[in-house]
């Protein structure tokens, strides 16, 4: 390079579809679709689904990055190009599962992508965050569309793979966000990490779809780290403390109180915090 031309940072490796695909996997992710920049991954999954019917069910399409990547609640999922893996798994389901049969077995994929790949250990913060010493380093965000027998669902998982967060994130997330780079003290091969991913959801969500679920919530309970704990869940009229017994995805959390046992349903928690 001449001493005049400006100095260009190096750019991080495109995920290409055809390193991620595999005709092994059961359902996710045989068919991959890669984007430089798309508004949100959820949308396109959807449209994915509209287009190609049963067929589409379980391609997985990411992006380098997102114009208006959604998180939970009308929030925002921003993420500097490259530095992330953003991904929505398509997935035609019928009939569907309890919506937090979806989430949990997303958030014990990603817990188990992030222990073999990065060597840290995350919480899951209740209900669909992954967190490496109590900072973020993961959202899911689960859509579905349709009612009826059927349902359309966008399963969206955005991780902060590289990057420095005090620098790469944005200005409000600085402090409570990280990056798996920051936790694991060494740059991620996001290639990598996208693979060892869609195999574990493959894994959990097929399982899930054939309504085999125990294990899912066992380690999804595991990975909240409040078994047995006292704990505050957000419901809707406030909160509510009590010990928490355990977690079914079809009936939420069995919570002990002094005056009560009683099963709150998954959909109505805002927040599960230890009390
Ligand atoms: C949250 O933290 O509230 C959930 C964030 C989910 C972000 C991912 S990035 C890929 C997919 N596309 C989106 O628009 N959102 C999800």
């Amino acid at each position: 390079m001449s001493g005049t031309e400006p100095e260009r940072e190096p750019q991080p490796a495109r995920l290409e579809a055809d390193r991620l695909a595999s005709p092994a996997r059961r359902l996710v992710a045989r068919r991959v679709v890669t984007f430089d920049l798309v508004g949100s991954t959820n949308d396109e999954a959807f449209g994915e689904l509209m287009r190609g019917g049963d067929d589409a069910s379980g391609t997985a399409l990411f992006a380098e990055a997102q114009t208006a990547g959604r998180g939970r609640r009308g929030r925002t999922w921003v993420s500097r190009p490259g530095l992330g893996v953003l991904v929505s798994i398509a997935l035609r389901v019928e009939p569907p599962p309890p919506p937090a049969a979806l989430v949990a077995a997303a958030a014990v994929a990603v817990r188990e992508a992030i222990l073999e790949e990065a060597r840290v250990d995350p919480r899951i913060k209740w209900p669909n965050d992954l967190l490496v010493a109590g900072r973020k380093v993961c959202g899911i965000l689960v859509e579905a569309r349709g009612s009826g027998p059927r349902a359309d669902v966008a399963l969206g998982i955005g991780v902060n793979c590289n990057g420095d967060p005090d620098q790469d994130l944005e200005p409000g997330h600085r402090g409570a966000a990280t990056s798996l780079a920051a936790a694991a003290g060494r740059p991620i091969d996001r290639a990598r990490f996208a693979r060892a991913l869609l195999d574990r959801l493959d894994e959990r969500l097929a399982s899930t779809l054939r309504g085999d679920v125990r294990e899912i919530e066992a380690e999804f309970l595991d990975g909240l780290g409040l078994a047995g704990r006292r704990v505050r869940l957000g419901l809707p009229d406030g909160e509510v403390t009590g010990v928490l017994r355990r977690f079914d995805v079809a009936r939420g959390v069995d919570l002990e109180t002094p005056e009560e046992r009683r099963w709150i349903a998954a959909e109505t928690i805002a927040h599960a915090l230890p009390a």
